[in-house]
């Protein structure tokens, strides 16, 4: 079962825990995310000033159809909010391509490179709906990294980070369930009243497709860093 964590500032608690692995392990391979959560972490990040010279960055998912330089794209997201601040190795950062016409080639390349350098911390956020990454209610435990249609309510939440009249991606790849689960360790992030439902399932109710966080109840290494908001 994850172990819980209820904080006041889970920001701060998820950064040193990332920078204190960082520093035992110049070459941590780390599992980024996007949205509206890390947002915090990044930043207490870069305030550290660490070396990310050999650091290798994984992210879990990116739109289909936009391309690395859109202002809607998780890579400019991440260059933004992480690595443009920090001295990470363009060759360390990995993605997925939302761009490539062949997705098969695509995800089978980035599951090769997962196998070859296996993720140490994989930072994750959960959607209202229970998904982490793009994997949407319904993904089953043994998925890998694939194509993924949005749920409307995905959609819906996400909204909020596109103008008014701005095209929003309904589609996106994302790493699978079994990706996320082969990192070493998980930390999983909730902030807001809004995540109470999906944290509660995630954690108690039972481990099915329904609820993909769910999934986490199976991780030997897998902690729950909630706000005081999350009411659990
Ligand atoms: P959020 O999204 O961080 O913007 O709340 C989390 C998620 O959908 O995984």
């Amino acid at each position: 079962m994850p172990k819980l964590i209820k904080s006041q500032d889970p920001d701060a608690l998820a950064a040193d825990m990332i920078a204190e692995f960082i520093q035992q392990k110049p070459d941590a391979v780390l599992g980024l995310a996007t949205g509206s959560t890390p947002i915090g972490i990044y930043k207490k990040l870069i305030e550290k000033n660490l070396d990310f010279s050999q650091v290798r960055t994984f992210n879990l998912d990116e739109y289909v159809g936009l391309s690395q330089s859109h202002p809607q794209s998780y890579y400019h997201f991440m260059q933004e909010n992480l690595f443009k601040h920090t001295n990470i190795k363009k060759e360390n950062i990995n993605f997925l391509n939302g761009l490539v016409s062949d997705i098969q080639k695509e995800t089978a390349r980035y599951e090769d490179l997962m196998r070859q350098t296996p993720i140490d911390i994989q930072l994750l956020g959960i959607g209202t709906n229970g998904h982490i990454a793009f994997n949407e209610p319904g993904s089953p435990q043994d998925s890998t990294s694939r194509k993924i249609v949005l749920s409307q309510q995905t959609i819906k939440d996400n909204s909020r980070f596109f103008s008014p009249g701005e095209k929003q991606p309904e589609e996106a790849l994302s790493m699978g369930i079994q990706s996320i689960m082969a990192a070493k360790q998980i930390i999983l992030i909730a902030k807001g009243q809004n995540k109470t439902k999906a944290i509660h399932t995630a954690l108690y109710g039972p481990s099915t497709t329904d609820c993909p966080a769910s999934f986490l109840q199976n991780h030997r290494n897998c902690i729950f860093i909630l706000d005081p908001h999350v009411d659990i």
